[in-house]
């Protein structure tokens, strides 16, 4: 009988996953407590911190409502992960993406192990810091801006298309997250083990994000041109759903209620500080579609003369 040796998994990303894998090496990350009094949400990811009316309120409610702010990040974060990314890798092991050999599904299950792990994190960080803190939160969503996004491109398409739009969706959610995660990561302001738990997070998000381009590469070749077709023409409108931002602040003006903010005081907080906050998203969302776009055209997706940056 012939033997076989096992070969190496093609780039080694299985001997990769064992050695950097951030589950398999990492200790629980714990709020300290409370005696700190370090904030655990930037205050310049919450821009409403710094009007005067709340401001004056003091240093109790401006906590809240980053405490606020931090549970819906996080909250994001294990949707995005356990919605999306692990079902896209379990289509992926179970063939209903099509043309993934072996060694690739294999490391679909190091992402899903990975994605379970972080959303493990997410939520251990989000029990902790209801009972570090004692601030609830005051939504538990079901869903996101994001992932509302990609539904709403896949159920404009043809059943026999979502699975491979899936792929492509995924692909890009996953460097969008990675960035996010790296820029939250980086604030001054951030608590050590937020940060923390973002950077460990990065450090598995960047092996994922190689991951998945690759497959999309190689799995784009194979779709039919008019599977091809239908994807180029809906990327430049699918690009900015998915890096929209709800511009009625919808959430912000709840966590003002909560905080017994009147009716006309939450409209001049959410009036004087729409400026920038427009300015913000919108710049964000430039500097997001020009590296979705690079990104695209390095996998084939797009033709090297594209551009929708501007649209
Ligand atoms: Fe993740
Ligand atoms: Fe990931």
């Amino acid at each position: 009988m012939q033997h076989v040796e096992a070969s190496a998994p093609e780039g080694d990303t299985v001997a990769s996953w064992y050695e950097k894998a951030t589950v398999r090496y990492t200790q629980r990350i714990l709020i300290p407590e409370r005696s700190s009094g370090e904030l655990l949400y930037p205050t310049a990811r919450s821009i409403v911190c710094d009007h005067p009316l709340v401001a004056s309120r003091g240093s109790t409610v401006q906590s809240y409502i980053l405490a606020q702010a931090a549970y819906q990040f996080l909250y994001g974060v294990g949707l995005l992960e356990t919605k999306f990314v692990i079902d896209c890798s379990l289509n992926i092991l179970h063939n209903h993406i099509k043309g993934v050999g072996d060694v690739d599904k294999l490391q679909a299950l190091t992402v899903i192990i990975d994605e379970g792990y972080h959303a493990y994190v997410a939520l251990d960080y989000i029990v902790q810091m209801k009972q570090k803190i004692g601030v609830e939160p005051l939504l538990v969503p079901e869903s996101n801006w994001k992932l509302d996004a990609a539904a709403r491109a896949s159920a404009s398409l043809p059943e026999s298309m979502r699975m491979d739009f899936q792929l492509l969706a995924v692909t890009l959610a996953e460097n969008v997250l990675t960035a996010e995660i790296a820029s939250l990561g980086k604030e001054k302001e951030i608590a050590r083990s937020f940060a923390r738990v973002m950077g460990d997070h990065v450090l598995d998000e960047g092996r994922h994000s190689k991951y998945f381009a690759k497959l999309l590469k190689s799995s784009w070749a194979r779709l039919p041109r008019e599977t091809q077709e239908t994807f180029r023409a809906m990327v430049p409108g699918y690009l900015d759903d998915f890096l929209g931002v709800d511009l009625n602040r919808a959430f912000e003006r709840k966590v003002l209620a909560a905080q017994g903010f009147s009716a006309e005081e939450i409209d001049r907080i959410v009036d004087d500080t729409q400026e920038r906050f427009v300015a913000e998203h919108q710049d964000a969302r430039e500097k997001t579609k020009v590296r979705l776009v690079a990104l695209l055209k390095q996998v084939g997706v797009l033709g090297l003369s594209d551009s929708i940056a501007r649209q």
